[in-house]
């Protein structure tokens, strides 16, 4: 093995530390405490454990946490009443609903409810649009953990190219917008299930970010020498050795990856943990928000 594995459980750590600070100071300097509201609607497992864990990291930085479940079939207008009550809510910095939401939901009318200040997964079209043109803007929680990876990490993004596999709006989209901004300078291509030939492209990269969602996407052979490679997959495949029956995996193969890259992110360990301590910092900055506005007399 060659890369070096990009530890993200030890640089989540780290910024989930720097955040519990930022409350502290916060909370002494103010008396404004962040919170943050997590919306489930229906029992998905995978979300089950997704707001779990972001509930417990909220708590062991010192926010508070407002956990909301509603059944599968609540319906579209319960979920939204509930988002308008946290839209008006002073307790409520942060709001996140669990995505995907059931079969019957429109999420487009779901995200679009949420008020923009309070938006820390930065999914309304206010934030997306403000991230396209390059106003400070609430940035997506993994394609954010992933340019902090990076720079953590001392991976250099300037002047490089970039290969990003997947077009998400919570994912490929807004990476791209990210990576080619002028802080990053990368120079981008972004290819999905429309690109003929994934190989030709992913060969030229000195930066891959694998976000297809599917596993075995990148294989040894079309990695670069020397390229970073970033492993966004998060996907349950079967195990019969696990006594759950399933393991992660990651869009990449990670050992034949490893072999030809400088740096590789693993699955567990790698993007993932990343994603809660970037939404534990967007709460923190929505709560700094409130904070100053109630100062101003907003
Ligand atoms: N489902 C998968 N990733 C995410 C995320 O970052 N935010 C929300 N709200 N749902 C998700």
């Amino acid at each position: 093995m060659k890369a070096k594995i990009i530890d993200g459980k030890a640089i989540a750590a780290e910024l989930r530390a720097e955040v519990a600070a930022g409350v502290r100071e916060l909370e002494s300097a103010t008396g404004v405490k962040p919170g943050l509201a997590v919306v489930l609607a229906g029992c998905d497992p995978a979300s089950v454990s997704y707001v779990t864990a972001k509930e417990k990291a909220c708590a062991e930085a010192g926010m508070r946490s407002f956990d909301i479940r509603l059944p599968a079939d609540a319906g579209q207008d319960a979920l939204l009443e509930r988002v308008r009550s946290l839209n008006a809510d002073p307790e409520v910095h942060g709001i996140l609903v669990q995505l995907p939401l059931p079969p019957g939901y429109d999420a487009q009318a779901v995200i679009e409810a949420i008020s923009p200040e309070k938006d820390v997964d930065g999914f309304t079209p206010e934030n997306m649009g403000r991230l396209a043109i390059g106003r400070d803007c609430f940035i997506p929680c993994t394609p954010h953990g992933v340019m902090e990876l990076l720079a953590r990490a001392g991976v250099e993004t300037a002047g490089r190219h970039a290969v990003v596999i997947g077009r998400s709006n919570i994912v490929g989209k807004p990476l791209a917008l990210l990576l080619s901004r002028k802080d990053a300078n990368a120079t981008v291509t972004v290819c999905h299930t429309g690109t003929p030939d994934l190989a030709e492209h992913v060969r030229r990269a000195d930066i891959v970010i694998a976000a297809a969602g599917r596993p075995g996407t990148v294989t040894g052979d079309m990695v670069k020498p020397g390229a970073a490679v970033v492993d966004v997959g998060v996907n349950r495949v079967p195990d019969a050795t696990r006594e759950r029956g399933w393991r992660l995996a990651g869009d990449c193969d990670f050992a034949a990856c490893a072999e030809k890259a400088s740096f590789i992110t693993p699955v567990p360990g790698g993007v993932g943990p990343m994603t809660i301590a970037m939404l534990l910092c967007n709460t923190l900055q929505a709560a700094r928000r409130f904070a100053a506005a109630g100062a101003r007399g907003a």
